[in-house]
């Protein structure tokens, strides 16, 4: 039984309409899954280019578990480190030119342990207003003040370390792909104010990794910045078609990591099929492969946003993620249902995962997705 402020807090959300429902689906990942039953056009999964059920990738991990069992044991400290995971790291660092990498059981686990182990009181963390849960919780567990910028807007930073009080270290943070919104900040800039006002600077490319750059290694290395980023956050769960979270930076902040971040040192490492998935997926990604799956990602990316364009609806993106901003919750749902009845499974994003009046469908598009699954999506706006 549930009372008092927790029960209030839900009735309040239900009243809103803002109540969350968790969807069972009954089939692997991909551009068609089965939904409550019933077969869907999904619009809405991170798996860009398809590499949550890709036969390379999927093998891998069969022939881990095969060798290495399933679980880890214990947090990698105690129990010693599977090779696979420490293969990983040595891999990453290579692919994402810094010093030392480390992996950790989720990208939320990396935002919040790196920042929370990082930075403490008396230190300022500048963080873009849009930022991710994830950075948002790191910054206020570990006890430093927060500043927000204005979302990928380099002068409201400038101002704001401008006028900070001298002492404390400081750290700026931003995403490389906005995963809400599907933009990219102005890095170059950012990186350029963070060096002239003696900030160290974070840049967590969950939805860029895989994608933009040079063979995939992410929005930093596209924006030719990867020298002036300290902090280098990826994801496996989103192009990498799997799970984990890596961090790449010098030598001396991933041993300080390992020493001091409380979601590495307490908790089970992730079962080693992770890892060895992530090599495989990895070389996928820097492949001819890698390659085709970014060209078709991107082509029915756009194909999608003209599409949407002809219909009248506004939008604008670069990336794989379209979002179709409707402003009110219930219109977004009532816009999702619509969607949901003609085939297409693509959730309403509603407060407090965005702003209030921003609610909409973020629609993430997929290497996988066919010309007819786009055409769809035009099909039931008309
Ligand atoms: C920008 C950003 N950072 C971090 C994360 C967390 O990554 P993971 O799903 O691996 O925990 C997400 C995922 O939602 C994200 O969108």
């Amino acid at each position: 039984m549930t009372s008092g402020p927790f029960d209030e807090r839900l009735r309040k959300v239900e009243e809103e309409g803002l109540f969350r429902r968790i969807r069972p689906i009954d089939s692997a990942q991909g551009p068609t899954t089965m939904l409550d039953g019933a077969e869907v056009v999904l619009f809405s999964s991170n798996d860009y280019l398809g590499l949550c059920s890709h036969p390379k990738v999927t093998h891998a991990a069969v022939e881990c578990v095969k060798r290495y069992g399933w679980g880890a044991g214990a947090a990698r400290l105690l129990a010693g480190s599977m090779t696979p995971h420490m293969e990983l790291e040595r891999r990453m660092a290579q692919f994402l030119d810094k010093e030392a990498a480390l992996l950790f059981n989720t990208g939320y686990a990396v935002n919040t342990g790196v920042l929370a182990a990082m930075m403490g009181r008396g230190d300022l963390i500048f963080a873009d207003k849009l930022s991710h849960a994830s950075i948002i919780d790191g910054a206020r567990q570990c006890g430093a003040k927060l500043a927000r910028f204005a979302h990928n807007d380099s002068e409201s930073l400038e101002a704001l370390l401008a006028k900070a009080p001298a002492g404390g270290r400081r750290l700026v943070v931003t995403e490389g792909v906005f995963s809400m919104d599907g933009d990219i900040p102005p890095l170059k800039w950012i990186a350029a104010i963070a060096r002239r006002h003696g900030a160290m600077l974070m840049v967590d490319d969950a939805h860029g990794f895989g994608l933009f750059g040079p063979e995939g290694r992410g929005t930093i290395h596209m924006a030719g910045i990867a020298d002036e980023v300290d902090i280098h956050v990826v994801t496996l769960g989103k192009a990498m078609g799997g799970f984990g979270g890596v961090v790449a930076a010098s030598r001396r902040i991933v041993d300080g990591l390992v020493n001091f971040s409380r979601p590495f040192i307490y908790s089970t490492a992730i079962p080693p099929a992770a890892p060895a998935a992530a090599l495989a997926a990895l070389d996928i990604i820097r492949g001819r492969e890698g390659e085709e799956l970014r060209r078709k990602l991107f082509k029915n990316a756009e194909m999608a946003v003209s599409l949407l364009r002809g219909r009248g609806l506004k939008v604008d993106s670069k990336t794989q993620i379209v979002p179709v901003v409707v402003g009110g919750s219930e219109e977004a749902s009532a816009l999702s249902s619509k969607f949901l009845k003609g085939g297409i499974y693509a959730p309403a994003i509603r407060p407090p995962t965005v702003p209030r009046g921003t609610a909409r469908l973020r629609l993430s598009i997929t290497s996988g997705h066919t010309e007819e699954n786009i055409k769809k999506l035009g099909a039931l706006l008309g």
